[in-house]
């Protein structure tokens, strides 16, 4: 009898201690991966992501680390933002193709509460002032700021970590 049951038993004891050891090395990869504070992404290229002031607020940053795509790509944004300055600070003109729009409205935000109309009406003013600025050439400066201004309009309402940095990317 004893025997019988360490037959029937031990292959189930050893196949749930496989799957307990299974299930613990996935969560501890899974751990170590959202402490790691330096992951290989975008972040590493982009001065924006290394400050912790870049943020929204406390509430809706989280993990500065595993951001949201709608972070990433306002770190791409805002990394754009400041190379198109300094283009046109050298006296170049804006290729449009090189800056393409980043459609951050459609992506998921840290906080989903900020998805309402006043965001998207921000958002589309946003989009309307970035648009014009590859229109005006000769313009530039003036077209840059007021893509800028709309960055700092909708970060009033939504997300006032950055705006000081933000502020720094107006020509002046
Ligand atoms: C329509 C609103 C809106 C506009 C326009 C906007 N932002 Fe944002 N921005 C947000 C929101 C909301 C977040 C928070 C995103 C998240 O945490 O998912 C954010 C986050 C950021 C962050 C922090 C990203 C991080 O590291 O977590 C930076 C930097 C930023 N924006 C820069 C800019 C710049 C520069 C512009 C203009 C070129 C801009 N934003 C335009 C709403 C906006």
């Amino acid at each position: 009898m004893p025997r019988f049951i360490g037959a029937f038993f031990i292959p189930i004891i050893m196949k749930i201690s496989s799957i307990i050891f299974c299930a613990s090395f996935f969560a501890a990869v899974l751990y170590s991966c959202s402490e790691n504070k330096q992951p290989a992404t975008v972040q590493q290229h982009n001065e924006f992501a290394d400050s912790n002031d870049a943020s929204c607020s406390q509430e809706t940053i989280k993990d500065p680390n595993n951001a949201k795509p709608m972070a990433l790509m306002m770190r791409q944004l805002a990394a754009n933002a400041d190379s198109m300055k300094q283009q046109i600070l050298r006296g170049e003109q804006l290729d449009s193709t090189r800056y393409p729009f980043i459609r951050f409205y459609l992506v998921e935000p840290t906080d989903p509460n900020v998805l309402e109309p006043q965001f998207y009406e921000n958002a589309r003013l946003f989009q309307e002032a970035y648009t014009e600025l590859f229109k005006h050439p000769k313009e530039q400066s003036k077209y840059h700021n007021l893509v800028i201004g709309k960055c700092i309009n909708c970060h009033e309402n939504y997300c006032s970590g950055p705006l000081k940095r933000i502020r720094k990317l107006l020509i002046q």
